[in-house]
């Protein structure tokens, strides 16, 4: 198939375009760079030995978009593009909705003019709000705890009015619980600006030298060792549900939404037992207050996924820290 990759050139992008290109799927990349590197989309066709097309353009440039759609054959669009800070979020909230929300309906909007009705939207386990029960299944409640999760939550709100007037739409909702990991090869991984927000490309950071030690946000949560347990997934595992999202779509699926999680929780404490064994030496922490905002736990009930899908996690804790390691240890400036 032809599939176009909005944010192709991001972290969960860049691993998808991969398992696209090994699959035998056209790949085009519109990718806008604000938080990429196009060396990431070289990496990629160096790893797979074939060739992808990408068009530098911002999705809020609706006659950039057209132009895309008007030079491509497109058959079905995976939708990445968007801004992923729940800080930033919160003291740029214009910004996040604008990009995230205008950014997707001026993608549909064009999609529809051109007669493409498939899409795969990356959606959050944020969307959950604080669950109450465990693991999540996707007929929980939705409700969002922040601009950056109110954004998915719209998005998933419009393409559910989308699909209700349209239904010759196939629209996959995808709920990615926490992404980690990079490529077996090492050629690519996450590059976040700045100091990390998230575990594990900070762990990461520790591990190089660029941080001295991991801050672990509270050990008074009620779990077994009192840090918070979250469902790490590994972003291959992560980019293949996409490609059998694709397949479900091509039998005329209409709207369907799955959890993307392993089902299982790790602690703060393991992940960093995970890492201190992939690189070979103790990595140093310190307990430091809860952060706010935070969930004592969170899983997913992958079961849907795996039962409609045929997806299936095969990748555990200590293959995403190993492969972390082998990215971080050589490119220590990510694509820098
Ligand atoms: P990323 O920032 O690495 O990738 C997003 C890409 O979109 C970047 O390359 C960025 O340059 C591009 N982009 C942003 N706005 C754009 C615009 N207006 N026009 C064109 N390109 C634009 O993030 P990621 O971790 O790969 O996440 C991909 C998607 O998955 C995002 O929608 C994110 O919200 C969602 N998601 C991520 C996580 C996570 O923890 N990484 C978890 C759940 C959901
Ligand atoms: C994981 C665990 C922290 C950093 C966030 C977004 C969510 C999603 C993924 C996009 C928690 C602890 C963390 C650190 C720590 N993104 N921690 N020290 O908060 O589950 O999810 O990213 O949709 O929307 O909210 O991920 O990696 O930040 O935290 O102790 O330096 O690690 O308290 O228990 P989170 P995370």
């Amino acid at each position: 198939m032809n599939i176009l990759v909005t944010g192709g050139a991001g972290y969960i992008g860049s691993h998808t375009c991969v398992e696209l290109l090994l699959e035998g799927h056209q790949i085009v990349v519109i990718d806008n760079l604000s938080n990429s590197k196009e060396t990431s989309l070289q990496r990629v066709q160096e790893i797979t030995g074939k060739p992808l097309t990408f068009y530098k353009a911002d999705l809020l440039n609706e006659p950039a978009i057209q132009a895309v759609f008007e030079r491509e054959k497109i058959d079905a669009v995976i939708h990445f593009a968007g801004l992923k800070a729940v800080g930033e979020s919160v003291d740029r909230p214009l910004s996040y909705y604008h990009n995230n929300v205008t950014g997707t309906l001026v993608l549909c909007d064009v999609m529809k003019r051109f007669g493409v009705r498939n899409l795969v939207f990356s959606s959050s386990a944020t969307v959950y709000g604080a669950a109450e029960q465990m693991p999540i299944r996707e007929d929980f409640p939705l409700s969002a705890l922040n601009p950056y999760g109110r954004s998915k939550l719209m998005i998933e709100d419009i393409l559910r009015d989308l699909h209700q007037a349209e239904p010759a739409w196939n629209i996959a909702i995808l709920r990615y619980f926490n992404p980690v990991g990079a490529h077996i090869s090492g050629r690519i991984g996450e590059d976040p600006n700045g100091i990390p927000n998230n575990l594990l490309p900070y762990v990461a950071q520790v591990a190089v030298g660029r941080q001295p030690f991991v801050r672990v946000w509270g050990n008074d949560y009620p779990t077994p060792d009192g840090t918070g347990i979250r469902d790490y997934i590994h972003v291959t595992d992560l980019a293949i549900g996409h490609l059998r999202a694709l397949d479900k779509l091509s039998q005329n699926s209409g709207l369907v939404t799955y959890n993307l999680g392993t089902g299982q929780g790790t602690s703060v404490l393991e992940v960093i037992a995970a890492f201190s064994r992939a690189c070979g030496r103790q990595l140093p922490f310190k307990i430091m207050q809860r952060r706010p905002g935070d969930a004592a736990v969170s899983y997913a009930d992958p079961s849907k996924a795996n039962r409609e899908l045929n997806w299936f996690t095969s990748r555990g804790i200590d293959e995403m820290c190993a492969d972390t390691w082998r990215w971080q240890s050589a490119n220590p400036n990510g694509y820098d």
